[in-house]
């Protein structure tokens, strides 16, 4: 049985003190759902604020990005040592957002995800291809070449541990959630995928997120498929009722 993950990724969006309060009104209403992992992911300099509040809790932190060197000339980048001292737990890489505007590649969210195993944090790596990519019936195909790319030359171990979130991007921020049985469809195709790269046991272990326009009134409905097993949040994550209602699904 694999655990539910429900995973808050607040983007660009709160400040420290906002980030802080949101973990706090968060705290009571999610703290009984001991059954389910809780993650919330705030911006880089919102970190330390929300790693003090969610301190003793079941809420662990993410970050949303991270450079796959210790340390070094890098302007503007942030090591996993760095993010792992703050207190993160996982770090999102691979957005769709980073891959559309930040030029992000399969490359690279390998690179992010082999620094992130060396310091024990997980990856939670995204997938998803892009409207025109569906309606030319190229979902399976950029999934596929995506996912190879991104877990390359990752042993089975660490894959086991991995967190994936199939976000498909027509479905981000646009209120347009696509159907139980179209995510779940490609979820299973990603852990087909899995079972032909690192074998049955391992595609068994590893967690696939939904993504894209995930509520409290379809998070039920999309958690009940087979090999959906958690949910990625974006703009219903920064309420925390409406983000509680998601993580105590079950409830
Ligand atoms: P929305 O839930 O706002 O559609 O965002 C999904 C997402 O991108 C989570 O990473």
């Amino acid at each position: 049985m694999r655990r539910y993950i429900l995973a808050g990724n607040w983007k660009m969006h709160l400040d420290a003190q906002a980030s802080a309060d949101l973990v706090k009104a968060l705290i009571p209403s999610v703290k009984d759902s001991t059954d389910v992992d809780v993650v919330v992911g705030p911006v880089f300099t919102s970190i330390p604020a929300v790693v003090e509040a969610a301190q003793g809790t079941n809420i662990a932190v993410a970050a949303q990005n991270c450079y796959w060197e210790d340390s070094g000339a890098f302007t503007g980048e942030i090591a996993v040592p760095m993010l792992k001292a703050a207190g993160c737990a996982y770090c999102i890489v691979g957005h769709s957002e980073r891959r559309q505007f930040f030029g992000e590649t399969d490359e690279k969210i390998n690179k992010k995800a082999q620094a992130l195993y060396k310091h024990g944090l997980t990856p939670i790596v995204c997938c998803g291809e892009l409207l025109e990519e569906r309606e030319a019936g190229k979902t399976t195909q950029v999934v596929e070449t995506q996912l190879r790319g991104c877990l390359k030359d990752l042993p089975a171990d660490k894959v086991r541990t991995t967190v994936l979130a199939y976000e498909p991007v027509w479905a981000i921020g646009t209120g347009k959630v696509a159907t139980p049985a179209q995510a779940q469809e490609v979820h299973a195709t990603i852990r087909a995928l899995l079972v032909e790269l690192y074998g049955q046991d391992v595609a068994d272990a590893v967690r696939i997120q939904y993504g894209g326009s995930v509520k409290a009134d379809n998070v039920k409905e999309l958690m009940g498929q087979t090999d959906i097993d958690g949910a990625l949040v974006g703009g219903a994550a920064l309420k925390p009722d409406s983000f509680a209602a998601i993580v105590n699904f079950q409830k």
